[in-house]
């Protein structure tokens, strides 16, 4: 059967990190606040005044994953970029990955599923190598969220939280019997929640999608309802990985490593306990990067591989997210072949 297998990984961090202290010269906010309510101390955004758009970011962590997998960029059989924050309203910022990356024709696909982008970016990687129609699939996760965020008192509660980055990934159609790659996935949505967590404007649903009156509202930068969203993370969390766990037969035994997205260092602090984990079996790098969305799971893994926290020849993971939509997922991967 076919198997949807990694071959290489790469992440990519804009140089500029920006301290909790630095925050506090901009809003109203303290080291302290932010440490204990979130476990960030760092996190990178693109340099100030510059053009960066996250195709940018992910051109240089694909190069780094092609790399390591060994391949050309002209092997790709298809594109899939997740992402919040593409560079432009349309077209998708796969379209300017692909011809930064010097191909052509390759197929490109945007998807927006936040915090959720890259689990839900890999089971439409596996869905298309399980259907025979594609072999190489480059799949990224890429955000520039520091030029979107409202850096005054009013959007502190959420613009101490993200961080720019990418991160990629090389999956392969590998044929064999053995229980190797994407062993599993479980895919959840609910919109009655979407209006929780969103940028609103430019919104196409308006008469006019933006103007100097839309503007003075605020609508350009995300709000959330942290307490909402926490709570839910608190419950979905668990819920969806107990829900793997049975779909693939598999018991939190199975599991060398958990690597879930990065919203809150206390939600994965809760997630941990509930599910009784020990700390070596969870990954958190949040106290470093913040929130970088599509691309938090991929930064993980590049980091686990390049820690030697899993064994490339045998270790299973389990990937788990959850943010704006709501959306919220599982994926269970094994390292071989
Ligand atoms: N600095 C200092 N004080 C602050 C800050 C800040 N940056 N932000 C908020 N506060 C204040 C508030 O004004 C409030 O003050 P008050 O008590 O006088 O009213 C107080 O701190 C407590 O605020 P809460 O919002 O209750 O703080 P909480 O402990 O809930 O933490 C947080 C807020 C960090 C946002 C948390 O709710 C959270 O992490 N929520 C989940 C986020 C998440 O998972 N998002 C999904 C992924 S993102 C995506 O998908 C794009």
């Amino acid at each position: 059967m076919k198997r949807s297998v990694i071959r290489g990984t790469g992440r990519f961090l804009p140089s500029r990190c920006v301290t909790n202290d630095d925050l506090a010269t901009m809003m109203d906010t303290n080291d302290e606040w932010i440490q204990q309510r979130t476990g960030i101390k760092t996190r990178y955004w693109i340099p100030e005044g510059e053009t960066v758009g996250s195709s940018d970011l992910a051109l240089e962590a694909s190069k780094k994953a092609l790399e390591n997998a060994g391949w050309q960029a002209e092997e790709l059989d298809f594109i899939v970029f997740a992402t919040l924050s593409p560079d432009v309203f349309f077209p998708g910022a796969g379209c300017f990955l692909q011809t930064k990356l010097g191909i052509t024709d390759t197929p490109a696909l945007d998807i927006r599923q936040q915090c959720t982008g890259f689990i839900y970016a890999m089971s439409i990687a596996d869905a298309y190598i399980q259907s025979g129609m594609y072999k190489k699939i480059l799949v990224v996760g890429a955000e520039v969220h520091s030029t979107g965020l409202d850096k005054s008192t009013s959007g502190r509660d959420v613009a101490v939280l993200f961080g720019d980055g990418a991160a990629a990934v090389c999956v392969e159609a590998v044929e064999t019997e053995n229980k190797v790659g994407i062993l599993g996935t479980i895919l959840k949505a609910d919109g009655k929640f979407a209006e929780k967590l969103m940028i609103e404007l430019p919104g196409s649903k308006y008469p006019e999608r933006i103007n100097e009156e839309m503007l003075k509202t605020g609508g350009q930068f995300p709000i959330m309802d942290g307490t909402r969203i926490f709570k839910l993370a608190l419950r979905k969390l668990p819920e969806v990985t107990r829900e793997i766990l049975e779909k693939t037969g598999m018991t939190l035994d199975d599991i060398d490593l958990v690597i879930p997205h990065q919203a809150n260092l206390r939600i994965n602090e809760a997630y941990q306990k509930t599910m009784g984990l020990p700390d070596s079996k969870i990954f958190n790098n949040i106290q470093k990067y913040g929130n970088t969305t599509a691309a938090t799971i991929p930064i993980a893994l590049d980091e686990v591989i390049e820690q030697g926290l899993v064994d490339t020849q045998s270790s299973t993971v389990l990937f788990l997210a959850l943010g704006a939509g709501l959306t919220w997922a599982a994926m269970i991967y094994r390292f071989g072949e």
